[in-house]
């Protein structure tokens, strides 16, 4: 089981890193120095678990390869802009990223601004690009879909409030909106949009569905407190111990690492739990919540 997971998912990640190697602009297209940049900060790094979700939640609603592929790579771009502003100086400040240099670092910082605004655009523009539902409705809301999990009442709006709580004591609930929004949003959406791509599943499963992907989009940032904590920069290709050292709150800072393991352990089962209602179809998403729950990176 595991092994055939791991030819599955190293399938898909070559699948996304050539989509994504042809989607980018060329290095050689003016302005060379922007394009190069977005190149380095997405490609040949990362372990693609949002593609990977998209394309598991894309087998539930038989979806073709090539809808997720493209809405896969969409929420990638995000993700990656994502990280390229977390790293800057002005928030996490971080020099080590997916084993490299952090872009700002590589590049500059005026660059590394816009190699964020670019990577979010040319998401927008992909999903504009080519029929990727069945009908334009379902696309229109897909697009709103992602724009909202990237924006203030999501990615953005998480951000916002992990920068506005350093060095202060969240309680438990305030955490989980940060994480939720910070991390889990984007989750989501990649949950919802490969399933969107495909047309078997009704509303309630659509439903069930929703609620798996928010469970899970938790526990990937509760284990990435974890991991912060407890791996090595070298496993992690990301510098270890920052959270700490920034006086952030996580859950490792507010349960200790052994209640944090278990909280995923939690979300894992409830997630699991979400998906009680699918046959066959979801075990690839329920192995890519194995991978999320038991990485060590
Ligand atoms: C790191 O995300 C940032 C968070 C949202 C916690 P990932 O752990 O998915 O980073 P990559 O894409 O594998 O580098
Ligand atoms: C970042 O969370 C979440 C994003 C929206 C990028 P972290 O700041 O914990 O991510 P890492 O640990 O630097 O990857
Ligand atoms: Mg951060
Ligand atoms: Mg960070
Ligand atoms: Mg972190």
């Amino acid at each position: 089981m595991i092994a055939d997971f791991q030819e599955w998912a190293r399938g898909r990640q070559e699948c996304i890193e050539t989509s994504l190697q042809s989607l980018l602009p060329a290095a050689t297209i003016a302005p060379e120095r922007l394009h190069g940049s977005m190149r380095y900060a997405v490609l040949g790094g990362g372990k693609r678990v949002r593609p990977l979700l998209a394309f598991a939640a894309g087998e539930l609603s038989g979806a073709s390869e090539e809808r997720v592929t493209i809405v896969a790579a969409a929420v990638e771009l995000i993700h990656a802009y994502s990280l390229v502003h977390d790293d800057l100086p002005c928030m996490d400040d971080d020099i080590l990223r997916r084993g490299k240099p952090t872009c700002h670092v590589e590049y500059d910082e005026a660059t590394a601004l816009l190699v964020g605004d670019s990577l979010q655009s040319l998401a927008f523009e992909l999903l504009t690009g080519s029929q990727l539902a069945d009908t334009p409705q379902v696309q229109l809301n897909m697009i709103k879909r992602l724009a909202q999990a990237a924006g203030s009442r999501g990615m953005a709006g998480g951000q916002a409030i992990d920068l506005a709580n350093v060095g202060k004591t969240l309680n438990l609930p305030e955490l989980e909106f940060m994480h939720i929004h910070k991390t889990g949003a984007l989750i989501r959406a990649a949950v919802m949009l490969g399933a969107h791509c495909g047309n078997n599943l009704n509303d309630g499963e659509l439903e069930s569905l929703d609620h798996f992907a928010e469970h899970i989009g938790l526990a990937f940032q509760v284990v990435d407190d974890v991991l912060d904590a407890e791996a090595t920069t070298a496993t992690l290709g990301k510098t270890a111990g920052k959270d700490a050292e920034h006086n952030k709150p996580t859950y490792v800072s507010i349960l200790g690492v052994s209640r944090a393991r278990e909280l995923a352990e939690e979300l894992r089962h409830e997630a699991y739990q979400s998906l009680e209602g699918f046959d066959g179809t979801a075990v690839r998403l329920r192995q890519v919540t194995d991978f999320i729950i038991q990485r060590e990176f």
